[in-house]
């Protein structure tokens, strides 16, 4: 068990689990590290664990149709592949559960115009042609709060840059309960844990790396061959020395920590330890360490995927059974909902 699940913020909620990626593009091995693969660990802990593919949130930003759904079942294959069970989590995409857009509307009602603009994710998106900007976009953290609070969520597994939408939906949490007098939504914890929380592009270490990032070299796509993850290894952006053997000799040295980081967090080691190992050593031996860990550990989720992939007919009937019981849960709580805010039911 992770820490924070065991010291659960409001204890009249049973713990729960739940978590999103939007399928706007390929996975990255950012999403992987960040938030797949600490899904996973969570989803044997004796917790209800339910993750999603926010297919609301991708259609902020323009998406062709046919990728969409091509993207969102890959998603779903890439959950699968890494090790999500459907038998043990429950899968499925955001828009077959009507509830989130119902009580994403409760909560566009409840946020604040200031909450939204203070957004570091939205001031990013939208940078300088916010007039541009869908209003979809500036309103996505209340419907990412629905997520979260449509199944009474207490821990929700992401990456860094995601910490400050859940710190929202505690805030709309907390102004809902309060602007209704009710102790009715817990206030979640965000999980933000290991080695990859912020996995950096393999070209600029002060950048994320991300799947809308223009060069496909900034990162490694969970659908990479072997060939592919080895080349963007060895041409990844490095400084000239040798690694160090403790942790705070990566202190103003970006690239080597992200690659330190992602080396710990594929072989499921501490920083520390991965330096007691490999300190002293140059970037011309520990680039094809790094690729073969690589390698290793991704090509087997790759092929798992595109097996998958062939089966699509599967992967639909996977989410369908998903979201039944996604509704199962949501709905009385959504229910609810509208009976505390004043609507004749
Ligand atoms: P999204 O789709 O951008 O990313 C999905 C998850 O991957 C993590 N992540 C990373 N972690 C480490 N290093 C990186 N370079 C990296 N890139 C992405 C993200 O932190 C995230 O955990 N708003 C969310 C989706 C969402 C959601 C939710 C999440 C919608 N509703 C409810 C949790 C709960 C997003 O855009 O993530």
């Amino acid at each position: 068990m992770t820490e924070g699940v065991q010291t659960p913020p409001a204890t009249q909620f049973t713990p729960r689990v739940f978590s999103g990626i939007q399928p706007s593009g390929g996975l990255t091995l950012g999403n992987y590290l960040g938030a797949i693969k600490r899904f996973v660990d969570m989803q044997d802990q004796g917790i209800q664990t339910i993750y999603c593919m926010v297919d609301l949130h991708a259609i902020t930003v323009w998406q062709d149709p046919a990728a969409l759904k091509r993207q969102t079942r890959e998603l779903a294959a890439g959950y699968i592949a890494a090790g999500l069970d459907p038998a043990r989590s429950i899968l499925f995409n955001q828009s077959q559960v009507s509830a989130h857009a119902e009580l994403g509307w409760v909560f566009n009602c409840v946020a604040r115009m200031g909450w939204m603009q203070r957004m570091t994710q939205w001031k990013d998106k939208a940078g300088k042609n916010a007039q541009n900007a869908s209003l979809g976009l500036f309103a996505y953290p209340a419907l990412m709060a629905a997520d979260i609070l449509l199944y009474h969520a207490t821990h929700v597994p992401v990456g860094e840059d995601q910490k400050q939408h859940v710190e929202l939906t505690r805030d709309i949490a907390a102004k809902f309960n309060h602007d209704f007098k009710v102790d009715f939504f817990p206030l979640p914890e965000p999980v933000i844990e290991g080695a990859a929380t912020r996995v950096m592009s393999l070209r600029d270490g002060s950048k994320k790396m991300s799947k809308s990032d223009p060069s496909d070299a900034s990162r490694i796509n969970m659908t990479d061959d072997a060939d592919a993850i080895a080349q963007k290894i060895r041409k990844a952006k490095t400084d000239p020395d040798a690694l160090p053997s403790e942790a705070k000799g990566l202190d103003e040295r970006p690239e080597a920590r992200n690659l330190v980081n992602i080396y710990a967090a594929l072989s499921e080691q501490t920083v520390d330890a991965v330096l007691a190992d490999v300190g002293g050593k140059q970037f011309s031996e520990f680039k094809p360490m790094l690729a073969d860990l690589a390698v290793a550990k991704l090509s087997p989720i790759s092929s798992e995927m595109a097996r998958l992939m062939q089966a699509p007919d599967e992967i639909d009937a996977i989410l369908r059974s998903g979201a039944d019981q996604a509704r199962a849960i949501a709905q009385p709580i959504m229910d609810r909902t509208l009976d505390i805010v004043g609507m004749v039911r």
